[in-house]
């Protein structure tokens, strides 16, 4: 992709990479993209870099613009290696310009690239002049990365914010006005759900102080520009936030001889007769990155594993460890499962549940080798009483 003048004298300069597919383990089914942007004032700045790898296009699209060498500063949003991986490369062309970034941001950045780099630490209330363009930063640690910072323009009423309001989602359409707005709230949910999710009390607060912005174009690290539909981000990261259900029941499992299945089956058609929404999702068919996407917004997530060497299925195991880092709130968790002569795998799952924040509902319930009349009356039991309990909670 070519360079872009998004706002006069302000270009988007990044990578668009359509060929990834996991990006740190995170299942990027559309690609994604790297966005760095130039500014172009009597001093000129590049706000984030792109991944290691990517620098040649970078530096290509910043000369079709201005000779590299005039950059005066480097704004390093989020040290991560996919925005700050080729730094290096930029000062190489540019070596008298300043890289910016917060406190914690300059820490990292040394510790990843050893160098002698002449730094401009920034804070929250702190501003750079380029000459018509003025650059605020506004810190907001940990959203995602201690170091993490927007920089906002307020005469363009344009917020950088870097990882926030991102997708992974590789498109020739550099604006939200050029693709498809289903694909991108999709694409949008998914980040939010396996990169911010944990990070939900820290969403509401930035939000909070973004309120007092006056934006019209949010431009963030990965995917689209947010200009005509920004509200609706802000309002789906308001939602998600707060951990807003829909009256969704997951069925999440993974099963040796069926066992475990058919009690998945007859949970999920009770709690779908009850009238809840169901979704059934075998773990050896459905990647992490979409399984956790569907938990963001669902009331329940019922998990069910069979016993293999007295542990959860791998699968399983992989499943409920993920969730835990990701620290949804407000969920009701239920755990079922078969053995063969030694148990385990259910005790197990329902403390990973309780672990990963899931407030446990009904008993667990587990049969040894195949389910009996008496197994399969309690799997109907609790998937009825499990959808009654979403459908009221989620009113
Ligand atoms: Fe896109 Fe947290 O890096």
């Amino acid at each position: 992709m070519n360079h872009i003048e998004i706002a006069p004298n302000i270009y988007w300069v990044g990578y668009v990479d359509w060929d990834v597919r996991n990006f740190h383990g995170y299942r990027t089914q559309r690609g994604t993209s790297y966005n760095a942007y130039l500014i172009v004032d009597e001093k000129v700045a590049l706000i984030d870099a792109v991944k290691p790898g990517k620098g040649r296009s970078l530096l290509e699209h910043i000369a079709e613009v201005i000779d590299p060498k005039k950059i005066a500063y480097i704004i390093s949003n989020h040290t991560e290696p996919d925005h700050s991986g080729e730094i290096q490369k930029v000062l190489d062309q540019a070596p008298q310009a300043v890289v910016v970034a917060s406190e914690k941001g300059k820490i990292g950045l040394q510790k990843y690239y050893p160098g002698n780099w002449n730094f401009q630490v920034v804070k929250t209330g702190d501003s750079i002049h380029l000459g018509k363009h003025l650059l605020q930063f506004i810190n907001t640690p940990m959203l995602h990365w201690p170091d993490s910072m927007f920089t906002y323009l307020p005469a363009q009423k344009l917020l950088f914010s870097m990882d926030a309001f991102g997708q992974h989602y590789a498109t020739s359409g550099r604006f939200d006005t050029q693709v498809d707005m289903d694909v991108l709230m999709a694409e949008a949910k998914t980040y939010y759900a396996n990169i911010i999710m944990h990070l939900g009390s820290i969403v509401s607060k930035t939000l909070k102080q973004a309120q007092s912005l006056e934006i019209e174009t949010i431009c963030p690290s990965h995917g689209v520009i947010w200009t005509e539909h920004r509200s609706r981000i802000l309002s789906a990261y308001q939602g998600w936030a707060e951990f807003r259900a829909r009256p969704k029941i997951l069925v999440i499992y993974d099963s040796m001889w069926h066992s475990t299945e058919q009690m998945a089956d007859v949970l999920a058609d009770a709690a779908c007769a009850a009238g809840a929404e169901v979704k059934v999702l075998k773990l050896d068919v459905n990647d992490l990155t979409s399984l956790v996407t569907e938990v963001l917004d669902a009331a329940a997530v019922a998990v069910g594993s069979p016993t293999l060497n007295s542990n959860m299925m791998p699968t399983v195991a992989a499943f409920l460890t993920y969730l835990k880092g990701l620290k949804s709130k407000g969920k009701l968790g239920v755990a079922f499962g078969s053995y063969g002569w030694s148990g385990g795998a259910v005790e197990q799952a329902a403390e990973c549940l309780q672990q990963a924040g899931l407030e446990m509902f009904g008993e667990t319930i587990s049969c040894q080798y195949r389910p009996d009349e008496e197994t399969l009356r309690k799997c109907r039991l609790l998937g009825t009483q499990l959808a009654e309990q979403v459908i009221k909670k989620t009113k």
